[in-house]
């Protein structure tokens, strides 16, 4: 029996994973710009903390979560996402207080059980940060700012920030009532999963993307109509960082977003060439989730990028970023000699730092130029019967085609250099 990867999930092959590195290493080096800490938490969770935190109604809650019971019968879940376990580690560490910021970030795998297709996997990987202990507008532009200068860096084009607000625990309740008051009497024509968003959270309804539940979407009441004063400045001061910024962005009032965590401003970074699924990354403010989770009233802000989106965007745009990583030195042997010789040169290389390989197969002299090839080998050392007599190797330029004869005591030096 042959085994296959499980549907939803992929290998990320040697090829691949360079372009993997070059996206986690931009990440990491520009949430450290911004003085975020990396934290990482386990894969796994109680079940409870995602149901409460992201909401027993969600689609990510209510149908695609990894939820499975251990040993003892504890409900467990694979991680669906990583606010809410950042949030749990928070507080059970003591890291977040309402009287200093608190920058946290993290790279890893995520779970959800959705149904694959391109850029929507079962597994799929997340890079994101979480701002805790300020409410000020500024948080939320230089949140949306650090995620527009790593797509930047990875030179992405055609991103634009979607932007919303969905108001606060006090206007909230008047939004939903409007929905509710606005949805009445389209009931009937809605699809099924809305009828029940109807009743248990209305505010989901905008999430649909059913064709029959749109065109009354499309026309239904925005968040911006019924946020509360202070919202309202909120909102207006995070979009005059925004404008200030030169960012591309659009006021999307629909944009409620899947988690229902999220108080007041709730954007997305949205690709043109994406399809169904264009939200390359997704973030918000939560500011009552510390305290519901169980600490004490501090605001947050985050963001996380779907690292499989972004892998396409970079392979559809055949972006130039620099993602060879192909060794320093690949060593050629013809004869039993040269090969010890090699391999004594190989382990000198290495010890110096000189990335390095050589052959083991003690194929031809044309197969093994080929295999450097393959390595992408920037030069090859060829040691023959006639260069040891002469003690003088040969160093080929894999890139420029070009050969010179080299002293057996200065390759090192040379390749240090
Ligand atoms: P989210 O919108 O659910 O937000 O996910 C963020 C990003 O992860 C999406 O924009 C998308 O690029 C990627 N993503 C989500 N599901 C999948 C999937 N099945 N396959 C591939 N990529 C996917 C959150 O997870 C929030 N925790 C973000 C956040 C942090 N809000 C505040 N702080």
């Amino acid at each position: 029996m042959k085994y296959t990867v499980q549907r939803g999930t992929k290998d990320i092959l040697p090829d691949e994973v360079s372009v993997w590195q070059v996206i986690e290493k931009t990440c990491r080096k520009l949430f450290e710009l911004y003085n975020y800490k990396e934290i990482r938490t386990p894969i796994f969770e109680a079940t409870d903390l995602f149901s409460r935190s992201i909401g027993s109604t969600t689609d990510i809650v209510s149908k695609e979560m990894y939820t499975f019971p251990d040993r003892k019968g504890r409900s467990l879940t694979l991680r669906p996402e990583e606010t809410a376990p950042v949030v749990r580690a928070g507080i059970e560490h003591n890291l977040l207080s309402k009287d200093n910021v608190t920058k946290l970030y993290y790279i890893g795998p995520m779970f959800r059980y959705e149904r694959p297709q391109a850029g929507r996997q079962r597994q799929f990987h997340q890079a994101g940060i979480e701002v805790f202990g300020s409410d000020d507008p500024l948080v939320d532009v230089e949140v949306i700012l650090l995620a527009e200068q790593i797509f930047n860096r990875l030179m992405l084009r055609d991103l634009e920030v979607d932007l919303n607000s969905v108001g606060c625990k006090e206007c909230r309740p008047e939004f939903t009532k409007r929905l509710k008051d606005y949805f009445k009497d389209k009931i009937k024509d809605l699809c099924e999963e809305c009828r029940k968003r109807f009743d248990f959270n209305p505010l989901r309804i905008l999430d649909c993307k059913e064709p029959s539940c749109q065109k009354y979407i499309e026309k239904a009441p925005a968040s911006s109509e019924t946020l509360c004063l202070d919202c309202k400045i909120h909102f207006e001061k995070v979009i005059e960082g925004i404008k200030v910024s030169g960012i591309k962005y659009k006021i999307n009032n629909r944009l409620v977003r899947g988690l229902d965590y999220y108080t007041r401003t709730t954007f997305e970074v949205v690709s043109k060439q994406l399809g169904a699924q264009n939200a390359v990354c997704g973030g918000g403010r939560y500011d009552t989730l510390v305290e519901e989770l169980g600490g004490g009233p501090i605001p947050a802000m985050g963001f996380a990028i779907g690292l499989e989106r972004l892998v396409e965007i970079i392979k559809t745009q055949n972006s130039k970023l620099k993602t060879q990583n192909g060794i320093l030195l690949y060593i050629v042997t013809l004869g039993e000699e040269a090969k010890k010789i090699g391999f004594d040169l190989l382990i000198k290389a290495r010890k110096a730092g000189i990335s390095s390989d050589m052959d083991y197969l003690g194929k031809s002299l044309s197969s093994q130029l080929k295999a450097a090839d393959r390595q992408k080998a920037r030069y090859a050392l060829i040691i023959g019967e006639e260069e040891i007599k002469k003690s003088k190797y040969i160093l080929r330029d894999m890139k420029l085609a070009s050969q010179t004869e080299i002293p057996p005591s200065e390759i090192i030096s040379k390749l240090q250099d």
